[in-house]
């Protein structure tokens, strides 16, 4: 990866989970005035119409199984914008640096003696429960957190998640990426003697307009959300039955 004489700053910034009334100031002055933005799969069409039309869009992003460009070839690509436009924006769903590889973008553009500023985004772990709802703390139900990806793919993230120390670590769990593994995640917890009837809810599309949410339970089977290719969180707690005690109270 070659050193630059750079021009211009790369700028890592959250979207947070897709509302754009969730983004920061900071965030949207920026993708107001970028020169080029450098985007995710999960940027919402809402926080799109924030980016200064004169702006060039490049879509790196990478879902499932279709992966655009590779994160080396992203870390190039923003060196080289780096070169040319004085405002690069990095946008990424929710905070970059919550299983978003914003750790790794920081270091290689910082070896490339690239400048390099952040901007924490709402990760959607934390924004999509609380727009429905669900405190992730609560005093008398959940003294901790502990925020873990789903997603064991090869290379990816930080695969070899122990599923039974997390079951026993913390009273709430929110898991990213971990539909597609769902029931084996499931199966772990429920080994290592998590509580079959502790509450679980699936949200997909959280703070989007096709936002949907199944509450169910650890132990029990659903229906209903298996084969989407929507972002989707699993929350597992007791502090989700305060949506439920809210909804009855209304
Ligand atoms: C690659 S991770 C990126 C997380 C992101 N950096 C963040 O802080 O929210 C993608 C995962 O985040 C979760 N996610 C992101 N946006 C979401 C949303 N609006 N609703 C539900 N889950 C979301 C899903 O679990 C999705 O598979």
């Amino acid at each position: 990866m070659g050193e630059s004489s750079t021009v211009g700053k790369v700028y890592l910034v959250g979207a947070g989970p897709g509302d754009p009334g969730l983004l920061t100031v900071r965030g949207k002055t920026l993708l107001e005035c970028a020169d080029v933005v450098l985007y995710d799969a999960l940027i919402s069409p809402e926080i799109f119409r924030l980016i200064n039309p004169n702006a060039e869009l490049i879509h790196v992003g990478k879902r499932r199984g279709n992966h655009s460009l590779n994160q080396e070839e992203i870390i190039q690509l923003l060196i080289d914008q780096a070169q040319e436009h004085a405002i690069v924006v990095r946008l990424k769903g929710g905070d970059p640096f919550i299983f978003g590889r914003g750790g790794e973008e920081l270091i290689a553009l910082t070896q490339a003696k690239v400048p390099v500023e952040v901007v924490p985004g709402v990760t959607s772990g934390i924004a999509v429960p609380a727009k429905l709802n669900i405190p992730l703390t609560h005093r008398e139900l959940s003294s901790s957190v502990l925020l873990v990806t789903g997603h064991e793919g090869a290379g990816k993230y930080q695969p070899d998640v122990n599923w039974e120390a997390v079951a026993h670590a913390a009273d709430t769990i929110v898991i990213y990426m971990g539909l597609h593994n769902l029931s084996q995640i499931r199966q772990a917890l429920l080994t290592a003697g998590r509580d079959p009837n502790t509450p679980m809810a699936l949200i997909q599309a959280g703070t989007q307009p096709e936002e949907k949410i199944i509450i169910t339970t650890l132990g029990a089977e659903f229906e209903g959300l298996e084969n989407t290719k929507k972002p989707t969180l699993i929350v597992i707690g007791e502090v989700i039955n305060i949506r439920e005690l809210c909804q009855s109270l209304i």
